[in-house]
């Protein structure tokens, strides 16, 4: 790879502006994501960190700026749905929905956007038995309901769906919130390792410092719209930019 491509970010956003009435969620912002990196997105509830991720797979168009993935202008002007769903399969989108088709067993829920991309039987099997086995899901469990799974099960299987389409790009919001402390290290560490497996590029929604520093090869603080700092956890802790940022990460 020559510097210049490597150096070409997969994610760009220029003076990407949000309102919603009198209020600026998403305040002119700019920011480039670079291929192969972990983002987490931090920062405390109601900063526009969910705002700003669904702003980059396309759910959200920003009253001003541009947003391209992998070279290709995705807002302003809104792109029709169709098209959305075309570039998102070509892009290779993901998104960690935290809830599973509660009527679907296991195997139809990892197998889902196969499924939608009408791929043959032989074809799904092939890549639900890869992402369970990726994802750590028990061979047993693909028969049952998503009602008669743990929280930490739950949750693999989820990451199993997200990553059985063999996205490049990985979009979760707040994944781990609702499992407890010791499944949540322990997926945390699952999905370090998926994500460096796969090669993917990960942006990571989390309001929890020690995920964020933990996880992030790059932590983006967010505050009301605005980055505060988007920098390594190292460079982050040692030397944050503001004072917001040091009451943040080193109380
Ligand atoms: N559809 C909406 N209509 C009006 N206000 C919204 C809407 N979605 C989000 N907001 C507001 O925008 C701000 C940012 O929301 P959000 O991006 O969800 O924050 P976060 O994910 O960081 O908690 C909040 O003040 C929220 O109330
Ligand atoms: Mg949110």
């Amino acid at each position: 790879m020559n510097e210049q491509q490597e150096n070409k970010p997969l994610i760009s956003l220029q003076n990407v502006t949000k309102t919603y009435g009198e209020k600026t969620v998403v305040d002119d912002l700019s920011l480039d994501i670079s291929e192969g990196e972990f983002v987490t997105i931090l920062g405390e509830s109601g900063c526009g960190k969910s705002t700003l991720l669904k702003i980059i797979n396309g759910l959200i168009t920003p009253e001003s700026g541009s947003v391209s993935v992998n070279g290709q202008k995705i807002a302003t002007p809104a792109p029709a749905e169709s098209k959305l769903v075309k570039l998102r399969r070509d892009i290779g989108y993901a998104v960690q929905g935290s809830v599973l088709f509660p009527h679907l067993d296991v195997a139809q829920n990892i197998g889902f956007v196969l499924t939608l991309d009408k791929k043959s039987k032989p074809e799904i099997a092939e890549a639900v038995e890869r992402a369970r086995k990726i994802a750590g899901v028990e061979k047993e469990l693909l028969t049952r309901l998503p009602g008669q799974l743990s929280g930490g099960q739950a949750q693999r299987v989820g990451i199993a769906r997200s990553i059985a389409a063999r996205p490049k790009l990985l979009l979760m919001d707040e994944p781990f919130g609702a499992v407890d402390e010791i499944t949540r290290r322990s997926l945390q560490d699952e999905l370090s390792r998926i994500v460096k497996q796969e090669a993917l590029t990960c942006l990571f929604v989390t309001h929890d410092t020690a995920e964020a520093l933990k996880l992030g090869s790059k932590v983006l603080i967010l505050k009301t719209g605005k980055i505060e700092q988007y920098d390594t956890p190292e460079k982050i802790t040692q030397q944050p930019a503001t004072p917001y940022v040091n009451t943040l990460v080193n109380r």
